[in-house]
């Protein structure tokens, strides 16, 4: 399950505002709305892996499943619409305010202390932080973004605990970063389910291992299948069988580019 929790500072809790001014009255509620998209829509469909939750002025939660959400439209418009209903409807316990929208009262400790209840890993995304390139993203992650504000210092020493992970120095929008979470996650995944392929055939490991270590030089993660060929000399081999070098089917073309560049034209049979 991926998760965005997203901190909205100037929305007016009590749903009072207009749907015809949603950057003015109704406090920046179309920054969440953009978000709310931005989580949870492809196209022509909605990520049933995703949900995200809006925490706004730090006393009421709305969180929209996308697994449940129903009546959900790519525009601000009617996504504010369903947000104003949640608002209004938000009371101590929780109440499903529209179908897969669950809104309460509640604090940002509440928020984490929920995410830690279903064992999902917070993290904050802030220009300032690691870059997220460098980190190993935990299964069930949550990431936690400000809306058109920073944070605030109550905000931050709530946070000041949880990695904080950089998209680069330039100052994005929510859903900007958002969007950008997901293919990087999306990515990921789909090369966990890829099968790594056959990028080049040479005898003996150490010219292997200078190839990936090319490789490596060039963001280019590889591994190396050995097939050590049957000898009438088996104590001859040192290790000079053939070495298969196998990478990401999406490097697969700038891997072989780079070989052919380097060492030699790659023999991929
Ligand atoms: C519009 S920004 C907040 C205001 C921003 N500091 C500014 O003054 O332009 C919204 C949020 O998106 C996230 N964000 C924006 N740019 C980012 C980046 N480069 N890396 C990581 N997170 C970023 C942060 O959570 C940030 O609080």
């Amino acid at each position: 399950m991926r998760r965005f929790v997203v901190l909205a500072h100037k929305v007016p809790t009590s749903g009072e505002f207009s749907l015809n001014d949603l950057p003015g009255t109704a406090g920046r509620i179309d920054v969440l709305c953009r978000a709310v998209g931005a989580g949870l829509f492809v196209s022509h469909g909605v990520r049933t892996d995703t949900e995200v939750t809006l925490l706004v002025q730090n006393s009421v939660q709305i969180r929209i499943a996308g697994d449940r959400v129903k009546r959900l439209n790519p525009d601000e418009r009617s996504t504010a619409a369903i947000l104003q209903i949640a608002l209004r409807g938000a009371a101590l316990e929780e109440v499903e305010t529209t179908p897969g929208v669950v809104a309460s009262q509640s604090s940002l400790s509440q928020v984490l202390d929920r995410l830690y209840q279903l064992e999902a890993h917070p993290v904050v995304l802030h220009e300032q932080g690691n870059p997220i390139e460098g980190f190993s993203v935990p299964a069930n992650p949550a990431f936690i973004l400000s809306d058109h504000e920073d944070f605030t210092d109550e905000d931050e020493t709530a946070l000041a605990d949880l990695p904080h992970l950089s998209l680069g120095p330039m100052p994005l929008h929510t859903s900007q970063c958002i969007t950008i979470v997901h293919y990087l996650l999306d990515r990921e995944e789909g090369d966990v389910a890829a099968d790594l392929v056959l990028c080049h055939k040479v005898w003996g490991e150490p010219k292997a291992r200078l190839i990936t270590g090319l490789l490596e030089d060039f963001g280019i993660p590889s591994n190396l299948l050995s097939h050590a060929v049957p000898s009438l000399y088996p104590g001859m081999m040192n290790g000079l069988g053939e070495v298969r070098i196998m990478v990401r089917p999406r490097d697969l073309e700038r891997a072989r580019a780079i070989i052919g560049d380097y060492f030699e034209h790659p023999v991929d049979e």
